[in-house]
């Protein structure tokens, strides 16, 4: 499908389920290089909902014992943000003492990122690494280090492979951007 609408709004096509996934595929060897063999037993904390997708595709593709908990977050509605992050579900597991890779689908201004690792913080996370599907680098301005971003992509919305517009888009594979043509 070139073109879908959700709600009132039109989107087109942006980014494909194979270039997705092989940017995945790229994140995860980098992953897999710096965990396979250390021992290690990191968290994936899934960032919900809109990590879902892609927490399964990244999780599969790792080669070394993880532990896997969520969280939902959330801080958009319609097309921005409202520049204010919410806990809609606490953490599902214990961080304490943890080596926590948080796992989200997309980096925008940075602030839901900066909450969470404040949260894992204050939990005492003994350390806190950040992996993300996408990044719009016009936007974020933050100091903290983003350890592992599958593709930057303009600030344009988007929905698809997870990513929604209030409440819809989410199940489509490929990624749609608004169509402002239409
Ligand atoms: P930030 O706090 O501004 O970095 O925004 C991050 C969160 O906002 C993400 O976890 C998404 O849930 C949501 N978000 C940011 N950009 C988009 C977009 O283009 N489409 C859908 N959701 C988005
Ligand atoms: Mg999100």
């Amino acid at each position: 499908m070139e073109k879908i609408k959700l709600h009132d709004k039109y989107f087109r096509r942006f980014i494909s389920n194979e270039t997705l996934e092989k940017a995945i595929d790229d994140l995860a060897d980098k992953i897999n290089a710096d965990y396979r063999g250390s021992g290690k037993v990191p968290v994936l904390l899934c960032v919900l909902n809109g990590s879902i997708l892609f927490t399964a595709e990244l999780m599969k593709r790792l080669k070394f014992d993880v532990d896997l908990m969520s969280i939902k977050l959330s801080s958009y509605q319609g097309t921005s943000s409202t520049g204010k992050v919410h806990t809609e579900m606490g953490l599902t597991g214990d961080v304490t003492g943890k080596e926590i890779i948080v796992v989200e689908d997309i980096v925008d201004t940075g602030r839901t990122i900066e909450a969470l690792v404040n949260i894992l913080n204050a939990r005492r996370a003994a350390k806190v690494k950040v992996c993300t599907m996408l990044l719009k680098p016009e936007m974020y301005h933050k100091d903290l280090v983003l350890d592992y971003v599958a593709m930057e992509i303009p600030d344009d919305f988007i929905v698809g492979f997870g990513l929604d517009y209030d409440g819809l888009g989410r199940n489509y594979k490929d990624i749609y951007v608004l169509d402002n043509e239409s």
